[in-house]
């Protein structure tokens, strides 16, 4: 946590600080929060039935984070305990690490990087080096069409690109104008881009929104970006999708069971990965931080939450 951001709340709190990069593991997390009255999380840490049972003072869960995956809310408003989370203040962070990986895949740009750096440059052009794929009036297909998934489809404009997109309710008529975008079922979209980009909240109904059958409608030329979230994505089968060519490449920032990553990445060179860093500008983090703690202060004080992600029963 930023300094500044444990300061501040120590001026009217007590404040149990983790400054560690290490995640308490729930009995550390449990033990931890006995007595408090909020928390600032993150996704790393979860909040389950078992862990929330050890926790009964506990009237707000603020996530560091637009997604809230790790938090059974369910089970927090039966509880009473408010969760909030911090939409809004990082859209076009993330919209710009999508788009950076989905540069990066197109133009080989680690592989480059990692070319350059192991001294194998050695005839200064080739005309068939690093062949990539252009992105400028190519089709961009958008998987999950909400804040920032239209943050995405607004860059794509600067290339010229088509752009289609998938989602569970269809946007109005104006707003799909002003984006440039056009409304497609999911394998329409998933055959006619060129790059598909995911971006939809992991839940249960979206684990492995995008599988084998699904990579298998794509073009065998088709980049697939993961900024979303890890499950959304079945890493398994894209893994053998990237090793036999099925698609040409991936970027990912998230993974299933991240910090784990399927070991099959790490031996293949068309994909190019970050370690979840879609948020991760010096500015956004700190507003994002920022946001957090004036969420679980409001609870704190008795005041509604900005940004109230559950419903608690009267
Ligand atoms: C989010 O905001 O959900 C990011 O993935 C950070 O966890």
């Amino acid at each position: 946590m930023f300094p500044e951001i444990v300061d501040a709340l120590r001026e009217s709190y007590e404040v149990e600080h983790n400054p560690e990069d290490r995640p308490w593991p729930p009995e550390e997390l449990a033990r931890r929060l006995r007595g408090a009255r909020g928390v600032l999380a993150t996704v790393m840490d979860r909040f389950d039935e078992p862990l929330l049972a050890q926790c009964p003072d506990l009237e707000v869960i603020s996530n560091i984070a637009v997604g809230f995956n790790n938090i059974d809310v369910a089970a927090c408003s039966r509880r009473g305990i408010r969760v909030t989370n911090t939409p809004g203040v990082l859209d076009d962070t993330t919209a710009d690490l999508t788009w950076a990986l989905l540069m990066a895949a197109a133009r080989r740009i680690a592989e480059g990087d990692a070319y350059v750096r192991a001294g194998e440059w050695k005839i200064a052009f080739g005309v068939q080096y690093f062949l990539g794929q252009d992105v400028h009036h190519r089709t961009l297909g958008v998987l999950g069409m909400g804040r920032i998934g239209q943050a995405i489809a607004r860059r794509a404009r600067g290339f010229d690109m088509r752009v289609l997109y998938c989602n569970r309710t269809r946007l109005p008529e104006a707003q799909e104008q002003r984006l440039g975008a056009d409304y497609a079922e999911r394998d329409r979209l998933l055959a006619e881009s060129d790059f598909v980009v995911v971006m939809a909240p992991y839940s249960p109904a979206t684990h492995h929104l995008v599988g084998a059958a699904e990579i298998a409608k794509m073009k065998p030329t088709a980049i697939l970006v993961n900024s979303a979230r890890g499950g959304v994505v079945d890493d398994e089968a894209l893994v053998y999708a990237l090793k036999h060519r099925r698609i040409a490449g991936a970027g990912l920032d998230v993974f299933e069971g991240e910090p784990r990553v399927n070991p099959g990445f790490l031996e293949l060179r068309n994909v190019v990965m970050t370690p979840h860093i879609g948020s991760a500008s010096a500015a956004t983090r700190m507003t994002m931080c920022r946001t957090a703690m004036q969420n679980m202060v409001a609870v704190l004080e008795g005041r509604e939450p900005p940004n109230l992600v559950n419903v608690i029963p009267a």
